[in-house]
């Protein structure tokens, strides 16, 4: 397949309304509906989609922990939020509060004499948040951390990835002047880096439970040496408990729409993705799986441009947008393809004793039912030929039917803000792609007689068995480049008694995965001392794959 010509990425370049000279146009270009014409290998249209569809949902951000986002939101007002500790005062200081009491019990560590105390706060008046994407609380060296020390350190320092009480104080104090209350973010569950314990928020409760394990932040302190053994003395078998509950709070918002009580403002969204805004990371990524993908080698006219964005979301006079809902935008696109891609893969790999003009049959209605409200009367091909062009009429309506008349109206795209361009250049790269994939597969199909509603003679003799083996290898190419976190599943599904798990720090590479034990830290203060940075880590654990665990 070719790729983008250079006249069409020139073209681009000349259609788009660029503000800075080093940017990269990816998009190829958009009046060229040939069917043989694959996105551009660096275009990231189809990340910025999938990051963005995956927002404050638990599963996709543990499967790529490498946060790529930075999004503006607010926690409304009369929202609960609750921090653990051992004493009974409100932290002076900016500190950690989780959106589940289920995190934020296991700091709530005392004597069995005087119990741990556990402080539920509401939200008084509605608070201004930035959302880190990813695991972004995930103290791990290998990038989670990333776009967090681009904002609070103004560069990336991996060696500084546990560097928890510096990162909430300094991330605060850049913060302050922007009048941001917190910046959430998520490990096991999500939680909050809480600036000011007496400014929008208000207590509902200080509760003196009754603790669950010995010491603890609030407890006497640790020594650094007791806190490195996972032994009794720091994971008691209740504790154990109570992680295995964060595991399944956290779990709760695994899914769309995921933690709702965070409200994001995607018209003022900035993208790491965004290759207009950050080049000088398309190099870096070239050629590296997902997993891979950090900040890391980011230029510093880069991080000035981001930190510019940043602080415009939160200076400059609000701009309402276009009022387009892109969140239930992108949602409607993997609905309306994530099962049928799933059952496509499935028909398609049907056993070899399995006929395969049935198969290659069962397939094309499969990709009728999909292309139904584009496939034109017009259309029709061209008995005795294999040209597929006469399907490019049905490419071009289905690729642009969600975005065409946001993209033409003037009205609405003077609206736009520059992130919503960018939405909006994701939906059309993702929907482009999936439709040029499936016209593709159907009017080959159809040339070769295989559509009963749409008949052709003469064919074209096909051998059914090569072309399967073609869809099979095309669907799975699609599916591999679409990377919809939807698909990731356990096979075959958990019992009951069973939740499917995707390894997540602190818990994935045997003990401790490379970040370091347990979490002693959020929501409740700073380990002892940095701990185990090169704890081995098991080969999967920054790749990590579904399995079902023991929920009893
Ligand atoms: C941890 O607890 C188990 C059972 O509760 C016990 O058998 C084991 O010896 C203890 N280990 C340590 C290091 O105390
Ligand atoms: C993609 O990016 C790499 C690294 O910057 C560059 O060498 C390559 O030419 C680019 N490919 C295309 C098709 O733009
Ligand atoms: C394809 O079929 C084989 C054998 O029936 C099965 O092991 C494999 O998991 C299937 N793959 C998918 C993607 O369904």
């Amino acid at each position: 397949m070719r790729q983008a010509t250079f006249a069409g990425v020139a073209l681009a370049l000349l259609t788009q309304n660029f503000t800075r000279a080093s940017q990269v146009p990816l998009r190829v270009d958009s009046d060229s509906w040939n069917l043989d014409v694959s996105p551009n290998i660096n275009a990231t249209g189809r990340l910025v989609f999938d990051t963005v569809s995956s927002f404050l949902q638990h599963w996709p951000n543990t499967r790529y922990r490498n946060g790529h986002n930075l999004v503006p939101g607010t926690v409304p007002v009369g929202t609960l939020l609750y921090h653990g500790r051992g004493d009974s005062n409100l932290p002076a200081g900016a500190d950690w509060v989780a959106t589940d009491p289920e995190h934020s019990v296991i700091f709530c560590r005392g004597s069995s004499e005087a119990g741990c105390w556990h402080l539920t706060l509401i939200a008084s008046r509605p608070l201004k948040v930035l959302y880190f994407d990813g695991s972004s609380a995930a103290k791990m060296r290998d990038g989670p951390m990333d776009s967090q020390d681009v904002v609070g350190w103004g560069k990336v320092s991996p060696e500084r990835f546990f560097d928890e009480k510096k990162r909430i104080f300094d991330l605060c104090n850049w913060g302050k002047s922007l009048e941001i209350d917190g910046y959430v973010r998520m490990e096991m569950d999500f939680e909050i880096m809480l600036c000011d314990f007496k400014e929008g928020v208000d207590v509902v409760a200080m509760a003196n439970l009754a603790s669950q394990g010995r010491g603890g932040p609030g407890g006497p302190r640790r020594r650094p040496q007791d806190v490195v053994h996972t032994d009794n003395s720091t994971f008691p078998p209740l504790a154990l408990a109570s992680v295995s509950q964060v595991i399944q709070s956290g779990s709760w918002h695994n899914r769309y729409p995921g933690d709702r009580r965070i409200k994001l403002d995607l018209t003022r969204l900035i993208s790491f993705y965004d290759t207009s805004l950050v080049p000088s990371l398309v190099s870096k990524r070239f050629g590296l799986e997902r997993w891979d993908h950090r900040l890391l080698g980011i230029s510093s006219e880069d991080i000035a441009a981001v930190l510019g964005k940043l602080t415009d979301a939160y200076t400059a006079p609000p701009q309402a947008g276009s009022g387009v809902d892109w969140d239930t935008l992108f949602k409607v696109i993997v609905d309306r393809y994530g099962d049928r891609f799933e059952l496509l893969r499935y028909v398609l790999n049907a056993t070899s004793d399995a006929d395969p003009l049935v198969t290659a049959k069962n397939a094309m209605s499969q990709f009728r039912v999909m292309l139904h409200p584009y496939i034109l009367h017009a259309a029709a091909p061209v008995p005795g030929s294999a040209d597929t062009a006469w399907a490019t009429p049905v490419y071009k309506f289905c690729a642009t039917s969600h975005t065409s008349y946001i993209r033409r109206s003037a009205a609405l795209s003077a609206l736009l803000t520059a992130s919503e361009h960018l939405l909006l250049n994701a939906v059309e790269e993702v929907n482009r792609e999936i439709c040029r994939m499936v016209v593709g597969m159907w009017a080959e199909g159809v040339t070769a007689g295989l559509d009963d509603a749409l008949p052709v003679d003469p064919p074209i003799a096909h051998d059914s068995a090569v072309l399967m083996r073609k869809w099979q290898t095309t669907v799975n190419d699609l599916m591999t480049w679409l990377d919809w976190s939807v698909w990731i599943k356990c096979r075959p599904a958990c019992g009951f008694e069973e939740m499917c798990y995707l390894p997540t720090w602190p818990f994935g590479g045997g003990g401790g995965g490379r970040g370091g034990p347990p979490p002693r830290d959020s929501p409740d203060g700073p380990p002892a001392s940095p701990v185990h940075p090169d704890s081995v880590a098991e080969p999967d654990y920054l790749r990590p794959q579904p399995q079902c665990v023991r929920r009893l």
